[in-house]
């Protein structure tokens, strides 16, 4: 008898279940009886805690289109994993003891950045791990896309596509503030397919008179609206300055005013121009609801991936897509790093092109 255990950790985002379905579809498929899959409770928190649920193969039916996760989540900080829990527990010997005493063969974790960070420490500890590449942001090192990513796209490009339409009716400035974390893929590519006119993201240090100036230039050419998408995690030349610790102060200081930085460019644009500005935040939307076909093909393909390296006896491995090829990387190669959006990237110049302004003043094609 085999016995895999499946933990899903971090933010929530779509295709959770759509994974675990194909992992499990293709275990069974393989293994018919022979294999039994546990589910840990609420991520990281239910393999210390010994929380977990056996699952069949009906908990598996009907679930490629459900968003959530159907063992819960919750967000365990990789810096904390070496810091006892409130009575002294040690949590990394909880977790190995667990995986141990439940005789498991191997662990899946479905997770971003930190959850990987984890199950790499999980895997140096010796346990059977194989990584999952979950998340919105897209920000994880070692995989082109991450499940999650896309249907977020298509949620925060409908949120776009929807304040056009006000935008357009009132000739007011409207901002979308989009998730990412530290990260703008999700701001990219949802700015570009809402045709965002401003798209701010962290990698791109913004300048207010830059944005000013673009709406400006628009309402020269007779539009009289402008959306810009703020990634959250955007920031000001100055900002991009800061230490860690400035900036860390700025941000308080500043939340002590404004609710999230998208309302201090709207003040500032207010300000300038005298034009109303408005600020619209899907914020949790981004990450809820079905998966949509893309992310239901990504990962079924990624969990039967999944599925064939434990079938191998490769572990210590995330699954990955590079080049349209399903594959693995080593956890020690993601864990701790971050990808983010190469400024001098093509999709960067294409949207140059097209005329969007990201706030740096260099709004002429480059490399093109
Ligand atoms: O990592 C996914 C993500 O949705 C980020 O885009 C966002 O910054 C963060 O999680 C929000 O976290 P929480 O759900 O804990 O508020």
């Amino acid at each position: 008898m085999k016995r895999v255990g499946l933990l899903t950790s971090g933010g929530d985002c779509q295709a959770l279940n759509a994974t675990m379905r194909g992992i499990a579809k293709a275990l069974y498929h393989m293994y018919g009886d022979e294999v039994e899959i546990i589910g840990f409770l609420d991520g990281y928190k239910g393999l210390m805690y010994e929380d977990y649920v056996r699952l069949t193969p009906q908990d598996f039916s009907g679930i490629l289109t459900k968003g959530g996760t159907i063992i819960g989540t919750s967000r365990q900080p990789f810096k904390l994993m070496r810091v006892p829990d409130e009575n002294g527990l040690d949590k990394v010997e909880a977790m190995k003891t667990t995986y141990r005493r439940l005789r498991l063969d191997c662990l899946y974790v479905l997770g971003g950045n930190g959850s990987q960070k984890t199950a790499n420490l999980l895997s140096e500890e010796g346990l059977n791990v194989i990584g999952m590449p979950k998340t919105i942001d897209n920000d994880l090192y070692g995989t082109d896309t991450t499940f999650g990513f896309q249907s977020a796209i298509d949620i925060a490009t409908n949120a776009l596509d929807c304040i056009h339409t006000t935008a357009a009716s009132h000739n007011r400035v409207f901002i979308v503030e989009i998730m990412g974390h530290n990260a703008g893929w999700l701001t990219l590519n949802a700015g570009l397919a809402g045709g965002a006119d401003v798209i701010l993201i962290p990698e791109i240090p913004y300048q207010i008179e830059y944005i000013i100036d673009a709406i400006r230039q628009r309402n020269k050419r007779g539009r009289g609206f402008t959306i810009i998408a703020v990634a959250e995690g955007a920031k000001t030349v100055e900002d991009a300055g800061m230490t860690k610790k400035e900036y860390k102060r700025r941000v308080a200081d500043m939340i002590k005013v404004y609710p999230s930085i998208s309302y201090e460019i709207a003040d500032q644009v207010k300000e300038a121009t005298g034009i109303e500005c408005r600020v619209t935040v899907p914020g949790h939307m981004q990450r809820g609801g079905a998966p949509n076909a893309y992310d239901r093909v990504l990962s079924s393909r990624l969990g039967t991936y999944g599925a064939h390296l434990f079938d191998i006896g490769e572990f210590g491995k995330m699954v990955a897509i590079q080049n349209h090829v399903i594959t693995s990387i080593p956890l020690s190669e993601v864990a701790g790093k971050l990808k983010t959006v190469p400024p001098d990237s093509d999709i960067i110049a294409e949207a140059r092109m097209l005329g969007v302004c990201f706030g740096d003043g260099f709004d002429l094609p480059v490399n093109k």
